[in-house]
């Protein structure tokens, strides 16, 4: 008998964007819809959790009737329903899970709560078809940075993490100081072209007691500290240089780390994820890093590094076909860890 394509509806809806997709077989994105809501917190120069909640439920629905739509798939073809239930903002990450909750009693398909991080890393499997577990996986979002073994499908290994800003953070901070505004991580990477990365040597720091750990709040005080300086003593504030500089501090910081890992844990194949995992001198240090050292790397392309609904199903695919359900009392969890149900 021919295996039947199991067809996936995904929802994520953890912070800014309203997003639904149709993957099929966790790798094919049949459809992948996402309403940006970054113009309106643009306005307030950070993302304003009660005004996300809001803009979700206005545009939830439509965004899934597109994915459908642009699938040409409806609710009785689908397999299942996977949805992000954590970590994120909690009014958030509600309206996606009531909604995943409704469509699967509404339809009787069977529902799959996602963790957002597994989200990220599952979107490395949309274009790389030949990319299996085991892999390392540096994972450099807005809100997280941790450097994880993926020792098969839903089996993660968290060996580092950042102990202080993210890394998505700090370039959100760093780009409001120097006056780009919100969201700061693309700002700073279009800037930096026209920037010298050697001009100002901002600090790499070192954790103590885990070679694999990271902490961005030194190179942020460090870029407001120069900028302080060069107001006091009335010299010229040269932003494409600030930006170069910090983004080739902390690039330096994430490649040393993950190589590293890479190295001591004897498993050459390297993924990025998340939405750093865009930043143009991230992708081509890593990539160079990785030629030198003989390790395959994969990344996504833009649109899947940062938040989308498309990687959500590829990491539901791989929960529900491993047997994960969830029940109807599924709840969004704000602060869920990676590798817990
Ligand atoms: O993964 P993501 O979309 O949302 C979270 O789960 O946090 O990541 C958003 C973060 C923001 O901090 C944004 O500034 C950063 O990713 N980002 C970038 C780039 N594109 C997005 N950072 C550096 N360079 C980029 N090109
Ligand atoms: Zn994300």
């Amino acid at each position: 008998m021919e295996k039947k394509d199991t067809l996936i509806l995904a929802i994520e809806s953890s912070c800014d964007e309203t997003a639904a997709a149709v993957v099929k077989n966790g790798r094919e994105v049949l459809s992948n819809v996402i309403s940006s809501q970054i113009a309106l917190h643009t306005l307030y120069g950070g993302v304003v959790p009660e005004i996300a909640s809001r803009k979700h439920i206005e545009k939830i629905n439509y965004v899934i009737q597109e994915a459908l739509d642009e699938a040409g798939v409806t609710l009785q073809e689908l397999d299942a329903i996977g949805v992000t239930y954590g970590p994120g903002l909690v009014g958030a990450l509600l309206v996606g899970v009531a909604e995943a909750k409704a469509i699967s009693y509404a339809a009787n398909l069977p529902l799959v709560g996602v963790h957002h991080i597994e989200g990220h890393i599952s979107a490395n499997y949309i274009e790389n078809p030949d990319l299996e577990p085991p892999f390392i996986c540096l994972v450099v979002s807005g809100g997280h940075t941790h450097l994880v073994v993926v020792n098969d499908y839903g089996k993660y290994e968290i060996i580092g993490r950042t102990r202080d800003d993210a890394a998505g953070e700090a370039f959100d901070k760093v780009a409001r100081a120097i006056g780009l505004g919100y969201p700061g991580g693309p700002k700073i990477d279009k800037l930096s072209k026209e920037g010298n990365p050697d001009a100002i040597r901002f600090p790499r720091a070192k954790v103590e007691d885990n070679e694999y750990d990271f902490s961005f709040s030194g190179v942020k005080s460090a870029v407001l500290n120069h900028l302080n300086g060069c107001r006091m003593k009335g010299e010229p504030i040269v932003e494409a240089d600030i930006a170069a500089s910090f983004q080739k501090a902390v690039c330096d910081v994430l490649v040393a780390h993950a190589i590293q890992a890479v190295k001591n844990y004897k498993i050459p194949k390297l993924a990025l994820a998340g939405g750093v995992a865009s930043n143009s001198t991230l992708r081509q240090a890593m990539k160079e890093a990785c030629e030198k050292e003989n390790i395959a790397f994969y990344y996504p392309s833009p649109v899947l590094c940062t938040d989308n609904a498309a990687m959500i199903g590829s990491a539901a695919y791989y929960e529900y076909i491993g047997g994960s359900r969830s029940g109807l009392d599924l709840n969004a969890v704000p602060n869920l860890r990676l590798g817990e149900r």
